[in-house]
């Protein structure tokens, strides 16, 4: 039995095959309507969420299977002081594979190590968001034709941001990568990711705080939220709050093939007049997520196509 708990539990050629099946899925959605007829899906997610949560039961759903689940801590014994641990023993009698959010690092690593059944990381704390890295991906792949040769902006809230985490840790396993980490200094990647991950994997990458020198190099501009709930006092986060904000007059200085993703939600870092820009892909990168998702399942299920 296998759980995703990190992006980098998939080698290079698992994640090629898992997104190969998501893009078949894409293009042959009703062929895969029955495949996990029967199976259910468990959320249990004790921080919110829109976009993850709903995108793994919408994807259990158009596998045929059925769902299940809590959307915060308080409307689960979570709130009567039940164990991450005594939780996950339950939820396998009740379910095939389960999807956690837990504002805990590593609290999806305790679930798996007392599960009966596939457990995937739906985000642990500032940690590891890999579900949303495989959604990058394939929306990079997609939108590219590749997951090499590229030069990657990320832009926001370094520090905090665990889709930042994972998909640096994904994309140093390709050829060529380049970042650019745009940020205010106190929001820059931690050490640990500078120096383990880029530095250790030989990764060219520049540290900026101004998007508008980067702008004219990128092929991807992934743009973050500042993480309000990750900082200790509310003083720094309006500070920090509204460092970057995407507009028309910085797309200008954008290539023409570039294109901006947004793990989303979004607050205010990109002016909703970019909406309707041909380089904003965040809100296809959310249907992706999809797609990826219903391909995740199947793999970790192993569950067969049906022709
Ligand atoms: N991208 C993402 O994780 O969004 P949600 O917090 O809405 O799930």
């Amino acid at each position: 039995m296998r759980h995703l708990l990190n992006p980098l539990d998939f080698s290079v050629e698992e994640t090629g095959q898992l997104l190969d099946l998501a893009k078949d899925i894409e293009d042959n959605l009703s062929k895969y309507s029955h495949v996990c007829d029967g199976k259910k899906l468990a959320t249990l997610f004790y921080e919110p969420s829109t976009r993850t949560r709903l995108s793994f039961e919408a994807a259990m759903l158009n596998l045929g299977g059925g769902v299940l689940g809590f959307s915060s801590a308080d409307s689960s014994s979570a709130a009567k002081g039940e164990s991450v641990s005594d939780t996950i023993r339950v939820i396998s009698c009740y379910a095939d594979i389960c999807a956690m959010r837990h504002p805990k690092e590593g609290a999806p690593l305790v679930a798996a190590n007392h599960s009966a059944i596939p457990v995937i990381n739906a985000g642990d704390g500032g940690h590891q968001h890999p579900t949303q890295t495989l959604t990058d991906l394939l929306s990079i792949r997609s939108l590219k034709g590749r997951l090499h040769d590229l030069t990657i902006g990320l832009c926001g809230d370094l520090k905090f941001g665990r889709t930042v985490h994972s998909l640096i840790n994904a994309l140093v396993r390709y050829e060529n990568i380049k970042f650019i980490l745009i940020s205010p200094p106190e929001l820059r990647v931690p050490e640990y990711i500078r120096e383990d991950v880029l530095k250790n994997n030989n990764i060219e990458f520049v540290e900026m705080d101004s998007l508008d020198d980067a702008m004219p190099d990128l092929d991807i501009l992934y743009m973050t939220r500042v993480q309000k709930e990750r900082f200790f006092n509310e003083e720094d986060y309006i500070r920090l709050k509204d460092c970057y904000i995407l507009d028309k007059k910085k797309m200008k200085l954008a290539k023409e093939d570039m294109f901006v993703l947004h793990p989303l939600p979004r607050v205010n870092e990109i002016s909703v007049e970019i909406d309707e820009d041909s380089r904003a892909a965040y809100f296809k990168q959310t249907q992706y997520g999809v797609y990826v998702r219903m391909a995740l399942i199947m793999t970790l299920l192993e569950v067969e196509k049906s022709c």
